[in-house]
């Protein structure tokens, strides 16, 4: 089976071609440099991006993957969560599509399509996703719109274990590198200032560390840094104290992280722990979960750095899975849940 999918939930227009579980491509623009200039998503100027660039993004990937459009059995896209305007994009073109080759369409849903990016393989070139090292597992997702653990209890089924009831970790960074004067977004530049800081130059607070939910919450790590700052200006004029407050922020954020994953994956009995979304290019984390999960003897899958942000590979490998399961599909006429919550 050979699968278009298109991504355009947030500030990415990507689309890929998968055909059984392999990615012949996966042709990712970011907005990023867009964006940066108004310190956030713009969410309007995000749709016009999508409308501007997906189908150069679509062609290009059909082109690489050589493949036609008449060679397509099936069409999917992001149907939610997101932002409207932008899901509206990527979703009603991938419908009329769908619709004008008379093939199957699947909408997807975002933070599902994550769960599948850690098993996608391969490096660079033909991706793979490997199924049959598949194992029950608790995943973190972890980006600038979403912190969630989900446990993963076989292929296509799952159940939500906590979210975050505030800030995002990744609108963490942003935010609280934006009081440090960072430039958006302040996550990579966090992780950069940070690997030469002593994460324990200051003590920060771990939200709900201790608490016997799976939730999190940013909000107050970001105020406590505010007021941090408010009472020290002068440590912003000093390049070492900022790489040590870079340190000490991103140490808070990902002990909380570790430790909750890893904590919901032995009450839930799995032996595999996957993590995926943008926060997972983070180098801490990256170390941080390797180190936890070795300890507690817990296999551990990392999306790659370049599936870790949104991208339709994802969202191609997830289709297909609900297709050769025989999931019913949303009709032509389904329209896009921008609230759509994963449960
Ligand atoms: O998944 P993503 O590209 O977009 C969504 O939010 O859906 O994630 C972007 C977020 C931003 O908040 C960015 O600062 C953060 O991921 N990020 C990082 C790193 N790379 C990206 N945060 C910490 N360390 C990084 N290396
Ligand atoms: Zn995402």
């Amino acid at each position: 089976m050979t699968l278009l999918a298109l991504e355009t939930s947030c500030d990415e227009t990507s689309a890929a071609v998968v055909r059984e579980g392999k990615i012949l491509s996966n042709v990712v623009s970011s907005q990023i440099a867009l964006h940066a200039e108004y310190g956030g998503v713009v969410p309007e100027l995000a749709a016009r991006e999508h409308l501007k660039n997906l189908l150069p993004v679509a062609q290009s990937a059909l082109h690489a993957a050589g493949v036609s459009v008449a060679q397509l059995d099936a069409v999917a896209a992001t149907q939610g969560p997101g932002l409207p305007n932008a899901l509206l994009v990527g979703f009603k073109a991938a419908q009329a599509l769908a619709f004008a080759l008379n093939k199957p369409f699947v909408g997807v849903n975002h933070h599902e399509a994550h769960l599948y990016s850690p098993w996608i393989t391969g490096g660079s070139g033909m991706l793979a996703a490997d199924f049959v090292a598949f194992q029950p597992n608790v995943s973190l997702i972890v980006s600038g719109g979403h912190t969630m653990l989900v446990l993963v209890a076989s292929d296509l089924k799952h159940r939500v274990l906590g979210g975050t009831i505030d800030d995002a970790a990744g609108e963490c960074f942003d935010k609280t590198g934006k009081l440090m004067g960072l430039p958006y977004p302040a996550g990579p530049v966090i992780d950069r200032l940070a690997e030469q800081g002593n994460p324990a130059a200051f003590d920060f607070p771990r939200p709900l560390l201790h608490d016997a939910n799976d939730d999190f919450s940013f909000s107050g790590l970001k105020t406590s840094v505010r007021y941090f700052i408010r009472d020290h200006p002068a440590l912003l004029d000093d390049r070492k104290s900022v790489c040590d407050l870079c340190a000490s922020v991103q140490a808070a954020i990902v002990e909380v992280l570790v430790k909750k994953t890893i904590r919901a994956a032995k009450r839930e009995g799995v032996r595999c722990v996957t993590a995926s979304g943008g926060v997972t290019c983070n180098r801490a984390l990256r170390r941080e979960l390797e180190k936890a999960c070795h300890h507690h003897k817990l296999t551990l899958r990392l999306a790659d750095k370049t599936l870790c942000t949104d991208n339709a590979a994802m969202i191609g490998i997830l289709a297909e899975r609900k297709l050769l399961a025989g999931m019913p599909l949303p009709l032509i006429d389904e329209e896009i849940k921008p609230g759509w919550v994963l449960a």
